[in-house]
């Protein structure tokens, strides 16, 4: 352990010291507004997620809409090693279909809630106390007979009346819930008394010894970690959140700190985590990257600048002894360093063990994928770095085989010129090719892709940023375009900006187009439904 200065401080013991990762970054972080991902994208995300190592991933709420459906069910037969959680409110018809999709997996969880506190039950479900707790008892029920472990949420815990939460906690448990999560759905909680409601919980209901306590917080008030940990201290032996702290509003409890902080600080909170640490900031960077959501630089653990020491004095401590300014060691998360270099002479050997050194494990067929990108890089750009192979593996190789694939682009473009943009697209084994005109040249490239797959895609936001420094640096645009009310995100990577921003576009359209064929119309059911679920949704 790197932080020498907590030796004699004292935390709370438990006899059970292991907490329990839960990760919902495919379920509630998918809620974040402007951010959808695929089905391909939510695997390729579960399968990082198991290599991290969380005891469990909420993959989706199956009732939703097909794309969620489909989604939880591939995660649940193809990831292997943690549990697999689908979310259901409280109706027959929602478990059935959660049930379904989830069916296939190694261990699965049924996870179904509803709200308790009083001001949702009398605006949002039209609901007495009685009724809830009876419509909670029966889902436990109802979600036995498919599984063993059910886990009940008690949807605004935070703010539900204590003696009725007990009271429907012991009986959930009763009725069979495995798992019984407290949430502070709107963030409003504070840390001293978050903890003290859980510590309350726990010594009211007699039969609480039967269940895991679980929390689940958001960050509102940006007190979602700190909830989380005071809840810990208190006995909570399940916390749940998401990578890099995403989710609906200010977002979840960012596990990736809640992790640290029970690492860096084990002589206080004497708690046990089963996650590969090194996983982190990999998994960091892929949800940034598939999410589009960009990570602030100053935040903490997986930041850019979270082990940066700019000041005089601080360089100079480090230098000294490096525990002087840093408490984690970034190695311990997986940070790399950027400056190891290869170059065009660099050969196969060579790559693969770099890409090996960096947490990559490729198939053949993907290896030999990436070494071309990796040789026309290195044709442009005389030094590729760590940054740069994991753009050409993250964008290349995490891309589900596409149908369009830009063959050739050419653009005339100057202060003098209308611009002019004209491609090649390779799609059932032929190039198709079209021209347009534009306000600049990746508007007139956008018109062009458009009018070869013929939908029409509304750009409502750009992103283009340097993966390295340097005037060759590769260039990493982000486009999210919206089709039929859907938004769809797109990355593409090129020293060129130009053809880094078709590529960009040309995921996203890929993704639309995929939409488009299977019919999905990209309406889903919220988890703030009225009607909770009582229309009869089923699939
Ligand atoms: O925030 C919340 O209360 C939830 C529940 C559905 C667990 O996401
Ligand atoms: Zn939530």
């Amino acid at each position: 352990m790197v932080c020498q200065s907590v030796e004699g401080e004292r935390g709370i013991l438990m006899a059970n010291n292991q907490v329990h990762f839960f990760d919902t970054t495919l379920r509630d972080g998918e809620q974040s507004p402007g951010v959808s991902l695929n089905v391909h994208e939510k695997l390729e995300l579960a399968q990082q997620l198991a290599r991290l190592g969380v005891d469990v991933i909420e993959a989706g709420f199956p009732i939703a809409s097909p794309g969620d459906f489909e989604a939880v069910k591939l995660v649940a037969q193809r990831v292997k090693g943690p549990v697999i959680a689908g979310l259901c409110r409280a109706t027959r018809g929602d478990i059935d279909v959660a049930w379904e999709a989830l069916k296939g997996a190694e261990s699965p969880r049924l996870h179904t809630f509803i709200a308790t506190s009083d001001i949702h039950l009398r605006f949002k479900l039209q609901k007495s106390r009685e009724e809830v707790l009876e419509q909670a008892v029966a889902a436990v029920r109802y979600a036995k007979k498919y599984t063993s472990d059910v886990e009940f949420s008690a949807e605004d815990a935070s703010r539900s009346d204590l003696d009725y939460l007990c009271l429907l906690v012991e009986k959930v448990i009763e009725a069979g819930a495995t798992v019984v999560n407290l949430p502070d759905t709107v963030g409003y909680a504070v840390p001293d008394e978050f903890g003290r409601f859980i510590r309350t919980v726990r010594e009211r209901v007699p039969n609480i010894d039967q269940a895991i306590i679980a929390v689940h917080c958001h960050d509102d008030l940006g007190m979602a970690v700190s909830n989380s940990l005071a809840a810990i201290a208190n006995g909570a032996t399940q916390v749940e959140g998401t990578i890099n702290g995403i989710g609906e509003r200010a977002g979840n409890a960012s596990l990736e700190e809640i992790a640290m902080a029970l690492y860096t600080r084990k002589a206080f909170y004497q708690k046990e985590v089963g996650l590969n640490f090194r996983e982190i900031y990999r998994t960091s960077r892929m949800v940034s990257s598939l999410t589009g959501m960009v990570i602030q630089p100053n935040k903490a653990v997986v930041g850019k600048n979270a082990f940066a020491h700019e000041s005089g004095i601080h360089q100079d401590g480090v230098l000294k002894e490096r525990t002087t300014y840093e408490i984690m060691s970034p190695e311990l998360i997986g940070v790399y360093q950027s400056n190891l270099v290869l170059g065009k002479h660099s050969g196969r050997h060579a790559f693969k063990e770099r890409l090996t050194e960096m947490g990559f494990d490729l198939a053949e067929e993907e290896l030999d994928k990436a070494f071309k990108r990796f040789k026309e890089l290195a044709d442009k750009k005389k030094e590729v770095t760590n940054h740069d192979l994991e753009a050409i593996v993250k964008h290349e190789l995490f891309t589900p085989p596409e149908k369009y694939r830009l063959n050739y682009l050419y653009f005339a473009s100057g202060t003098q010129l209308i611009p002019t943009a004209t491609i090649g697209i390779v799609t059932n084994g032929e190039v198709v090719e079209d021209a347009a005109c534009g306000d600049g040249p990746v508007d007139a490239a956008f018109h062009v892709v458009d009018r070869i797959i013929g939908i029409h895609g509304e750009l409502v936001e750009y992103k283009l940023s340097a993966v390295t420094g340097g005037k060759d640096a590769l260039g990493e645009v982000t486009v999210r375009v919206k089709v039929n009310g859907r938004i769809y995100i797109g990355r593409g990577v090129s020293t060129d900006i130009i053809e880094a921003s078709v590529r960009a576009y040309l995921n996203a359209m890929n993704k639309a187009d995929y939409d488009r064929c299977r019919g999905e119309t990209g309406r889903k059911i919220t988890i703030d439904d009225p009607t909770n679920g009582h229309e009869g949704k089923g699939k």
